[in-house]
Order: structure tokens, then sequence, then C-alpha cells
């Protein structure tokens, strides 16, 4: 990913991002920071930038034609037609981890950052897409924010982070403050450490800070805590009714990754933000045409997962239907991780396998494949040295991509990579499910002998497109 700075300071962009993860990042070709000097694009002999605003009032502006020239420099070398330009402004939308989740999906990003009283208003109209507010307080420029925003975007940019300090399991994870932490020794300053984590027991330690966690979001974040609230009276009271068939929609928003589109006594829409997939839960037929309609309009084929067959005839209303898949939950009940055999080497593959793992999946793309590599997504099992089969997570959070090579079956690696994948979500707090469709017998049986729970409805994988090119559908 690309940041492009436009700045009367370039040496406080290019200081800002050398060093630690950020440092490290540029360095293997993650991201990239350029920042672009506004004053070698000024026409003025005396390199002047800036002038008095028209009308009066204190202090002076920064005029269109050097800014606009900046902009004109850096958009000539990006591909994309279209390319989000930010402008660092107390008077934006204010910047969460949400936008910080949206912005890192982008290829390109260009950061304008204003200094003085602010800048021509024509210029702004001209190229700016996105007006963003780091926080209610003033600050002397847009440097410091835009360097607050490339790290946020950064840190979820495949890749950045290693496999192990994974992006989704830090502050914001299920929409709580992270725990309280402790480091040697036991005692200090005749604090102790609470014993509980001392005493080995991970059941133990998981329900301490789960509970450290909401006494910490209610007392510093009570409006977090309120959203969180919501989610879980939504999962107990509506989900769980059929929990099986629900897995997906309630995992997504325990894991902090789901947001509600609609959400009433007759019907619940979820919005997973990572991977861009609706899902849809209707408990009667009235609100189906509500449901439908509700779902933002999207140019291009997208996914949209519906758990009633009745819900189809009203997504078929509005959209052009590519493929529907229906498929059964394979889930994972039990919170005891589960048995691999010692001589099976099973550990996470990095992005050096994209050719290997395409060569033998074909379900996906290979950008898919590439994504949830550089995520940490992915393992593969080994024998003598050599790759023999793999299992992963999809985009949803589910479990999948799942693949043995021939010449390796039949030897209980597939049972042994489903297991290593199960056990890792456990030890995140998850619970593990996948999707099996319906018709797959082999799949059926192999969830079947690891223990997992297939649910008894059936739900439905649609792959659909904007039937109407309007907006206002
Ligand atoms: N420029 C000055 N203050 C700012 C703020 N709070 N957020 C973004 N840009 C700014």
């Amino acid at each position: 990913m690309n940041f492009h700075v436009l700045t009367l300071f370039p040496e406080m962009i290019s200081q800002g991002g050398q060093t630690s993860i950020l440092g490290r990042a540029i360095k293997n070709g993650c991201i990239s920071i350029q920042p672009v000097d506004i004053r070698d694009y000024t026409e003025n002999k005396h390199k002047k930038v800036d002038d008095y605003p028209y009308g009066g009032g204190a202090g002076m502006l920064m005029q269109a034609q050097p800014v606009y020239d900046a902009y004109l420099s850096v958009k000539e070398g990006i591909e994309a037609e279209k390319v989000r330009v930010i402008y660092l402004t107390p008077q934006g939308k204010r910047f969460d981890q949400k936008m910080a989740k949206e912005l890192s999906k982008e290829q390109d990003l260009i950061f304008l950052c204003g200094h003085y009283e602010g800048i021509d208003e024509r210029v702004l109209e001209e190229i700016v897409t996105d007006y963003v507010s780091v926080g209610d307080y003033v600050l002397t420029g847009g440097e410091l924010p835009a360097m607050v925003m490339i790290d946020a975007v950064s840190r979820l940019v495949p890749g950045v982070l290693n496999n192990e300090t994974s992006a989704d399991f830090e502050t914001f994870h299920n929409d709580l403050l992270e725990y309280p932490q402790y480091s040697r020794p036991e005692e200090w300053k005749e604090k102790r450490v609470p014993p509980v984590l001392l005493s080995g027991d991970h059941m133990k330690i998981a329900a301490w800070r789960k509970e450290q966690s909401i006494l910490r979001t209610v007392q510093r974040r009570p409006d977090l805590y309120e959203k969180y609230e919501l989610k879980q009276r939504v999962i107990e009271r509506l989900l769980k009714k059929n929990k099986f068939l629900y897995m997906d929609m309630i995992e997504s928003l325990r894991r902090g990754r789901g947001e509600f589109i609609y959400n009433e006594e007759g019907g619940v829409t979820v919005w997973d933000a990572d991977a861009d997939v609706y899902m849809l839960a209707a408990f009667e037929e009235a609100p189906a045409k509500e449901m439908v309609k509700e779902l933002p309009y999207e140019k291009g084929m997208r996914q949209i997962i519906v758990h009633q067959e009745f819900l189809l005839r009203k997504i078929k209303e509005r959209f052009r239907i590519e493929e529907i898949m229906p498929v059964k939950h394979a889930v994972y009940t039990q919170k005891v991780p589960l048995f691999i055999p010692k001589d099976i080497e099973i550990r996470p593959l990095g992005i050096e396998y994209l050719e290997e793992v395409t060569g033998h999946y074909h379900m996906v793309s290979e950008d898919y494949i590439s994504e949830q590599l550089l995520g940490g997504k992915l393992a593969g099992a080994f024998v003598e040295g050599r790759l023999a089969g793999f299992a992963g997570e999809h985009k949803e959070g589910s479990l999948g991509i799942l693949e043995v090579y021939e010449k390796y079956r039949r030897r209980g690696l597939a049972a042994s990579l489903e297991a290593y994948m199960i056990n890792r979500h456990l030890a995140n707090g998850f619970t593990p499910y996948g999707d099996v469709l319906t018709d797959n017998e082999a799949s059926l049986r192999l969830q079947e002998k690891l223990g997992l729970c297939i649910s008894k409805d059936e739900l439905y994988w649609v792959i659909a497109e904007e039937r109407c090119n309007e907006s206002h559908v």
C-alpha cells in the first residue's frame, strides 16, 4: 500500500516513518510513505505558497495552484482512475478503527496536510474525497494527524505485523478494551500479579481476562460497552434460538467484526466489515422485503449469505444471481483442543507458498489466497519436508481452504490440518466453525469424525450483482 503525503514539511513525514514496525514494513515492501513537498510546485519565484484571505481575517491561506499541481504529480503516477484524497482538518469526520479498516483495503491514499489558517476552498472542492479529523482539538498542521492515520492503517495491511501479533486481537477485539497485563517480577512495590495468571489454568485465565475487559470498558468507555451489550442481547435473544444455523453471524458479532444493518424482532442483518459480507437472518417472512431493501448499494459482484429460503426470492427481485451454494455449518462446541499426532508437522504458511497453494486450490481467486497468506491465515502439513496439504480461514472467519494432495491422502492429514485450525481458533477464544456444501459427503464425514455438530438447517451463499445501476434501489 502506498501513502502519498502532500505537505509543506516533508521531513516530518520521512522521519516519522523510519522506525520500528513502519520502518520494517517499508523495507520489506508492504507499504511505502512518500512525502511530496508542496513548495516544489509553486509558480511563485520566491517559493511562496500562501496569501491573505479575501474579505480579511487573521492569518494566511495556502493557495490553490501549488496544492493542485502537487496533487497532479502524485495522481499521474497512480494507475487507478479514482484515488481517495484525505484532507486532515478538525472539521472532518472523526477517525476510528472502522475507518482505518476501510482505508487499509485501498492500494494508494493521498493525504493533504494544511497549515496556517487553512487551504483555498476551491482546490479542496476539486480534489478532496474525505475530510478527516483525529480528534476534537486543534493542531498546528496536518502532518501529525496524517502519521497517526498512516500508522493505524498500516498495521491492518496484510504482512505488516508478524503472524503472531495479528491485528485482530488487540484493543478493539470484541468491542471491548484490552485486559490489564503483567510481566516479571511477581511482586513490585508491594503489588502482586493477580494469582489467577500464575495458575496455569487457561480457562480460568481467559475468564478472568474477559471479566477485566468488561470492567475496564464499563469504566473507561461506556459508549463502547453499550455497543457490546446490544450485540450480546441480539445473540442471546434471537440468534441463539438456532445457534448452529446462525453461527457465522454470532461469531462475526462476538469477534467484534459485525455491525447491524437491520435489527428488529423479525430479522437481523449483520455486515461483517472485514470480509465485506452481508448476512441475513429472518425469523418470519414479514420483514424479508425490507431487509433486502436495506442492503447498501454496491457495484460489481458481491457475496450475501442468507439463512432462509424465502429470503432468496426477495434477493432475486433486486439482484442478478451468479451462483447460489447451499451449505451447512459445522460447529466445534467443545472447549478442549483436539489431539494432533506428534509425527505430523503443521505450521503457518507465508506468502512464498502462493504459487503452490493456488496451483492446488481453485475455489477462490489468487488475490484472495494472497491476502489470507499475508494475514497468516493458512497452515500447511509437511511430510519429509514437503508441503502435503493445507487448511485455513476464510475472510469472514470460517474454517476452510482445506486440501490434501492426492498422494498424501488417507493418512489422516485432513483431520490433523482441520484440528490444528480448530485449536488455533480455540486459543483465540473463538467458537470454531466452517461451512460445508450440503452435497460434500466426504467433508461432512470428516466434520463428524472430528466431533463437530452439523446444523440441521441449510443456509445459502449467494454471489450476485445489482440489477439496477442506480444507487437509490
Ligand atoms: N489539523 C489540525 N488539527 C487537526 C485535527 N484535530 N485533526 C486533523 N487534522 C488537523
